[in-house]
């Protein structure tokens, strides 16, 4: 089959982003313009001004990601963009330069679900990985357990009922007074502290449930927090942060091998910013090696949001015969549930 040349854009969030993808697998460029330090002072991010930022560069970000891949656009096969879940009014400045791109080129565009970009970006790292899998998928927006029994065939098993896990890990930093997003350096401070020092709660919800809660937990660190405020006595973040992540850890990691065992599965992927935790690597990895299951997860860079992950899903899309009209419409609320 001919190669085929796929043309990503992503700006659901805070990251304007695009990428050249070469048949799903190969990266010839992915260039990603983050806007956080903009809205760190804000301790989370801003949409109107992620709206804005996105209009300022997008265009810069394709001809800078098309020189890095040393193509043209009169290469490019495909257009592929995040049309949700995302902030609507940042989604619809990459899906707007996506469709005139499309429009003006003359060539097939895929609207992709962003949570199923996170997923592929699996394929990327692992050019020999290939479904089915059971798959953890853990962002700063999502947390959802699921079966992938193909490339774009998803059975959605568990998923949170409050916060998402980044969300937790970025909240409970910022009781902490560590910047946005603060689950990197919830990751660190774990490090250094004593996981068992603080004994917060595991939240497994009913027998045998496969959904998460984590704003329970997080209620009881702020809690732990004003107790200790009151009673002027010292915190010792790297303590609160070790337990923390160890109690999240330890639901994420026991309800996916519940699930993998169940399905009968040799593979665990990882997927989203949450799956760069260091924490939460080296625990997968520990139970895979005894329960001998393989363990997948992205590198650092593909973890968080970018565009090669979405020019993956688009190509493993368009295959199988999947392309959106040019009227295709943001979903800021898009779900993995089809
Ligand atoms: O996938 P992502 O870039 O954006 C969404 O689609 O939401 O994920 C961002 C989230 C943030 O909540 C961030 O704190 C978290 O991923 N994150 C981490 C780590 N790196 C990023 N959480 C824990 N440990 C990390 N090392
Ligand atoms: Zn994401």
């Amino acid at each position: 089959m001919k190669t085929l040349l796929t043309l990503a854009i992503e700006t659901s969030c805070d990251e304007t982003s695009c990428a050249v993808v070469k048949d799903g697998r190969e990266v010839l460029s992915n260039i990603i313009s983050s806007q956080i330090e903009i809205h760190r002072r804000f301790g989370g991010v801003v949409p109107e001004i992620a709206s804005r930022k996105h209009i300022e560069s997008i265009n810069n970000i394709i001809q800078e990601s098309l020189d890095a891949a040393g193509v043209q656009f009169s290469d490019i096969d495909l257009i592929g963009v995040t049309r949700g879940p995302g902030l609507v009014g940042a989604l619809l400045v990459g899906i707007s330069a996506a469709k005139a791109l499309a429009y003006g080129l003359d060539i097939p565009i895929v609207g992709v679900n962003h949570i199923e970009g996170h997923i592929c970006a699996n394929y990327i790292e692992h050019k020999e990985l290939e479904p089915p899998f059971t798959c953890l998928v853990v962002s700063g927006g999502h947390s959802y357990l699921l079966e992938a029994k193909g490339y774009n065939d998803y059975e959605l098993v568990g998923r949170t009922r409050d916060d998402a896990a980044g969300e937790a890990f970025d909240k409970v930093a910022r009781s902490l007074g560590l910047p946005y997003p603060g689950g990197p350096f919830i990751d660190k401070l774990a490090l250094e502290g004593n996981s068992e020092a603080i004994e917060f709660p595991r939240i497994f919800l009913e027998n045998k449930s496969y959904d998460f809660s984590f704003s329970g937990l997080k209620t009881s660190v702020l809690n732990y927090i004003n107790n200790m405020e009151q009673k002027k006595e010292e915190i010792v973040i790297a303590d609160v942060a070790a337990s923390f992540q160890q109690a999240v850890l330890d639901v994420l990691v026991e309800k996916t091998f519940r699930l993998a065992r169940e399905r009968g599965s040799d593979k665990i992927v990882l997927a989203g910013g949450v799956a760069s935790n260091s924490g939460l690597r080296s625990m997968m990895k520990r139970r895979g090696l005894k329960e001998n299951i393989a363990i997948y997860y992205p590198n650092s860079i593909l973890c968080t949001d970018n565009a090669a992950m979405i020019g993956s899903a688009a190509y493993f899309n368009y295959i199988s015969g999947i392309e959106s009209n040019l009227d295709f419409k943001v979903m800021p609320n898009l779900g993995l549930e089809y």
